[in-house]
């Protein structure tokens, strides 16, 4: 075989691989599964066990009243689950292959199934990093809960988190992550905002959900069809790649258009919040082969203002609108009408609608994460420390405390009394330069005090009793200790407490 043969066939393979690599970058987490990889015969997406991307929680089974096969559609990644009972907020870490800046698609699924026997249905919070993104709530211990969501990687890493706001322990079933193209999906935010899904609808087909593999990006969708309505669809192939939103085949292949065909194509839905933005992306393709003296032109507007231009669907060729100013409301009604001078009724292939998300919330400032990840791992702290240190606001690591007062959250408290630290104390703890308290008693410590507690010039309180530390307090820390700037707690090696005051010159 020649060299330029072998480089022929060597490129054909890599084309043929595109699609498996695509799912390579996939990250399909069975939350609580035991220690193995395995392929989900339903999907066949490879799920794998959850050890590599959180280090608290418990893993649980569901009850066996709701497992296979009393329940046979059970999805597998959902038969088992991690549960969180301790501490109020944890966090998966995800780190996406395309890194900081991309564009992904996550997914998180909820099936309780009484899985501790309590028959009490949990609420609690999700959140994409440090921000809300939605409530977790069921109607009935067998009822799965999808929550997805669009959002860019505001950094290497992507934080999906639980909450618990006292209403039952927070738990998940299984965590999935979809790279987008991240040139898609645009809204007037850029990434200043995710977008969390609110419905996904192959519209005219009755073909059972679709997901991967048909759809790249292994986004779900699920059919509709009103009783208003009458699929028309095509088998011939219709162009779908000139964009990159890769609507599936088996999705943008069926339409649906009203009975009559004077009436519109109507799609309504209401929110409570009267400042819930939305963006809607309709896909169209002709699928009818039309005559010379046949035309299909839409109108669509929303609440009765047009929203586009008149749109011609053109044949065989995938076409996708999106409005490029978020639709604000309560109510919301999109009617897809027949133009004056169109013969023919209007069609809708596909529709998603998403609500936004404005990343609101700061992360806390990276110098004091730096300083505080690596205080975690230099003393392997072991309470639940997961996602940002600080925010959410009022979800600040448990033994922090954190000033929110500015645009940046800063750590002002740090308390790791009794918490088995041994060793020295760490040069990292004085880069946290905003801290104004630091209570290190009780634990093993040893080592001279060091120098460097002297950099932290707003610290108004030190407590180091219960160590073995030896030698003296350095001096800038006793002047400020005399001058009653600083209440310093210390006991020597000797076992004898000294307490500075600021009265005890
Ligand atoms: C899974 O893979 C097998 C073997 O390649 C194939 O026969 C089957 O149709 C696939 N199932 C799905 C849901 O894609
Ligand atoms: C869950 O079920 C699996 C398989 O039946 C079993 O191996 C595992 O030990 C169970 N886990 C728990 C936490 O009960
Ligand atoms: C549980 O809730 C789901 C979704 O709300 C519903 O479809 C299902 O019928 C309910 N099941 C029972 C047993 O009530
Ligand atoms: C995103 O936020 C940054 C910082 O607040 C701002 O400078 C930028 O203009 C915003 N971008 C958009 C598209 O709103
Ligand atoms: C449903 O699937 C069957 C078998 O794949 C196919 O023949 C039929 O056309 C599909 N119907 C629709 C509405 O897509
Ligand atoms: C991403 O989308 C852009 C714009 O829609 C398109 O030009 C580009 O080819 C897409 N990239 C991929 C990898 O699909
Ligand atoms: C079709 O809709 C038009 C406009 O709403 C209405 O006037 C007409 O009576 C309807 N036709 C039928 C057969 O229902
Ligand atoms: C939305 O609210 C309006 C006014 O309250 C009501 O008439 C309409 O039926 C509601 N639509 C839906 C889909 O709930
Ligand atoms: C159809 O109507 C639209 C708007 O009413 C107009 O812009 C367009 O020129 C008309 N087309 C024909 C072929 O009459
Ligand atoms: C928070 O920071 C602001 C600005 O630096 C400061 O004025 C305020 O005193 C701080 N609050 C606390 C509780 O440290
Ligand atoms: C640290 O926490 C312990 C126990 O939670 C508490 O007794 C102590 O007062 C705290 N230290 C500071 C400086 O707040
Ligand atoms: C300190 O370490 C010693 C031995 O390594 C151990 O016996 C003792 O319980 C530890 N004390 C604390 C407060 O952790």
């Amino acid at each position: 075989m020649s060299t330029a043969a072998f480089l022929l066939l060597y490129l054909m393979i890599s084309a043929s691989s595109v699609h498996a690599q695509r799912r390579i970058a996939f990250i399909s987490i069975d939350c609580g599964a035991p220690s193995k990889l395995y392929e989900d015969p339903d999907t066949n997406i490879t799920y794998s066990p959850d050890d590599n991307f959180i280090d608290t929680g418990i893993s649980q089974n569901i009850s066996s009243e709701y497992m296979y096969p009393n329940n046979p559609n059970l999805p597998l990644p959902a038969s088992d689950l991690r549960s969180f009972p301790h501490g109020n907020k944890n966090c998966y870490t995800l780190k996406p292959e395309a890194g900081k800046g991309s564009l992904n698609l996550i997914r998180a699924s909820f099936l309780y199934g009484n899985y501790d026997g309590k028959d009490q249905l949990p609420e609690f919070d999700l959140y994409l990093d440090v921000n809300f993104w939605s409530v977790v709530t069921f109607g009935n211990a067998s009822d799965i809960v999808i929550k997805e969501i669009f959002g860019f990687a505001q950094s290497d890493v992507i934080n999906v988190c639980l909450l618990n706001k006292g209403l039952g322990t927070p738990f998940i079933s299984a965590l999935e992550l979809r790279p987008l193209n991240s040139s898609n999906y645009g809204t007037a935010f850029g990434t200043n905002a995710s977008l969390v899904l609110f419905q996904r609808l192959d519209i005219g087909s009755s073909n059972g959900t679709g997901r991967y593999a048909e759809d790249v990006y292994d986004r779900v969708w699920s059919n509709y069809i009103s009783p208003y309505w009458d699929s028309v669809s095509t088998s011939s192939p219709i162009t779908t790649d000139e964009d990159g939103y890769r609507v599936p085949y088996e999705v943008i292949k069926t339409a649906a258009r009203p009975r009559n065909g004077s009436e519109p194509l109507e799609l309504y839905w209401n929110t409570t919040d009267s400042n819930a933005q939305f963006y809607v992306y309709m896909y169209f393709s002709e699928v009818e082969h039309l005559e010379k003296n046949q035309s299909r032109k839409l109108n669509i507007s929303w609440n009765g203002a047009p929203l586009f231009e008149q749109f011609v669907p053109r044949y065989l060729y995938a076409d996708i609108l999106s409005n490029s100013k978020s639709l604000v409301g309560k109510e919301h009604q999109i009617s897809i009408s027949k133009a004056e001078n169109s013969t023919l009724p209007p069609i809708l292939n596909a529709v998603e609608i998403y609500q936004v998300m404005q990343l609101v919330e700061s992360p806390t400032s990276s110098e004091d994460v730096d300083a505080i990840m690596n205080v975690k791992t230099t003393y392997q702290i072991k309470k639940t420390w997961a996602g940002d240190p600080c925010a959410p606001k009022n979800f600040s690591w448990e033994g922090l405390k954190c000033n929110y007062t500015i645009s940046v959250p800063r750590i002002i408290s740090l308390n790791l009394t009794s918490s088995n630290l041994s060793g020295i104390i760490a040069a990292s703890i004085s880069k946290l330069s905003s801290l104004e308290s630091l209570d290190l008693s009780n634990n093993n410590l040893t080592g001279p005090v060091p120098a460097f507690l002297e950099e932290l010039k707003s610290l108004k309180t030190l407590n180091l009793k219960g160590n073995q530390l030896s030698g003296f307090v350095p001096n800038a820390l006793k002047k400020r200790s005399d001058a009653g700037l600083l209440v310093l707690r210390y006991t020597f090696s000797s076992q004898t407490e000294k307490t500075f005051f600021l009265f005890m010159q």
